[in-house]
């Protein structure tokens, strides 16, 4: 009787919390949080906890002070506006963006600043790009081609406008940027004489960088990957060009980048994962402990038939990962089962899984599993206080 009843209170059946569960979608529409944790949410559901949350825009925002370095985050981590919001109240000079989506989405929200870090090609993008430049006269894109820097300029001369425009220069990583030197300062003159088009600055982006383990294995990685930059910007600034910004970096190179870069475009760090968790920081070579894991997949077991191993209700369409990690048992081995079920291994015989348990899992890769949600339930402790939309995150108009 006592096992049955124990088997029922973890499935989360009968309790206060399951009667909650029947109308937390109606108490979520009125924002009436009260009363609702965890245990009332469908799973799998993203949980943001807030403390960490907002220590590590803390901790970021007083870096860049001590640094001198701006920063433009990026969007694409969290598709968030209520996030970019409380980044810009910390100091953020603007947002930057991975996909047209993301940049109307952000400066739909009234945001400035907003930087598409890609690209625009194609009819389409181009078109976007330059109507959202006449609605909001600070926004920017960037480009590797002079063919582009041809389009971009026919396309603000259309719309009436000028836009702003930066050369993308090849810092290592392969798919994106303009050869460093001599090519990167004459596609920086074409746009300077553009005449619907202004020179914002230069961007490189050096990705590779970004993930280097070892604090000064990163170091040196980046240092050498933007030294490319470094002198493209001299030349561009000695040819008499004006470059008010040099703009790049990431979660990994935050506070590293600065002797070469006037901005960072880091966006990781607001919430973490496992990938970056694993690049090891200055006082811990195994583990990035700059800025904390915020952000955890909620899931729930939903079948334990096995000794030392459960299946829980995540699997491809969640973005499960074998690399993704169980919070607070990083011992758990995961195993991906398929478009619904993830499986969790482990050993010690004590300390296992129930039915109908809550177990968070840590991602591997922000971006991926952020694109498959459409919110972030933010977590106060046990309790669940807000629910913000992720958005620009999918579909034929929101690429
Ligand atoms: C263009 C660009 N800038 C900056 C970043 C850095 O982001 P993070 O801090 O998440 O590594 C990325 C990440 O992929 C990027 O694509």
């Amino acid at each position: 009787m006592t096992s049955r009843r124990s088997f029922l209170v973890a499935a989360g059946a009968f309790t206060g919390s399951a009667r909650a569960a029947a109308n937390v979608e109606a108490k979520i529409a009125k924002k009436d949080f009260r009363g609702i944790t965890r245990q009332d949410l469908g799973t799998p559901a993203m949980i943001l906890d807030e403390a960490l949350f907002e220590q590590n825009l803390r901790i970021m925002a007083a870096s860049n002070k001590a640094t001198g370095l701006n920063i433009r985050p990026h969007v694409k981590i969290h598709k968030c506006p209520e996030i970019t919001r409380k980044q810009q109240a910390l100091g953020a000079i603007g947002a930057c963006c991975a996909t047209m989506a993301e940049a109307e989405l952000i400066t739909n929200a009234g945001m400035k600043g907003v930087l598409y870090t890609c690209q625009p090609a194609g009819v389409n993008k181009i078109s976007r790009a330059a109507a959202l430049a006449k609605k909001s006269p600070t926004f920017m894109v960037v480009a590797d081609d002079p063919i582009t820097v041809d389009l971009l300029n026919e396309a603000a001369g259309a719309a009436g406008i000028r836009m702003n425009v930066f050369t993308d220069v090849f810092v290592a990583l392969t798919r994106q940027g303009i050869q460093p030197g001599e090519p990167a300062l004459k596609l920086a003159q074409k746009i300077d004489k553009s005449k619907n088009l202004r020179l914002a600055g230069l961007m490189g982006y050096s990705g590779d960088a970004a993930h280097t383990h070892g604090f000064e294995a990163r170091r040196k990685k980046s240092m050498e990957d933007l030294a490319a930059l470094k002198e493209s910007v001299e030349m561009c600034r000695k040819s008499g060009l004006e470059v008010p910004i040099v703009t790049g970096g990431s979660t990994g190179t935050y506070n590293i980048d600065m002797p070469v870069l006037t901005e960072l475009q880091a966006g990781s760090y607001v919430f973490m994962d496992t990938a970056y968790m694993a690049i090891g920081g200055k006082s811990n070579d195994h583990m990035y402990t700059d800025f904390a894991p915020a952000l955890t997949v909620l899931t729930t077991v939903v079948s334990h038939t096995r000794k030392n191993q459960c299946s829980i209700d995540a699997g491809n369409k969640a973005m499960l990962r074998v690399t993704d990690q169980v919070k607070g048992r990083p011992e758990v081995k995961i195993q991906n089962q398929g478009a619904e079920y993830g499986m969790l291994h482990w050993t010690d015989t004590d300390k296992g899984f129930k039915l109908g348990e809550l177990v968070e899992i840590y991602p591997t890769n922000l971006d991926t599993s952020v694109n498959v949600y459409d919110r972030l339930y933010i977590a106060r402790g046990e309790q669940i206080v807000d629910m913000w939309p992720i958005m620009g995150r999918a579909g034929a108009v929101q690429r």
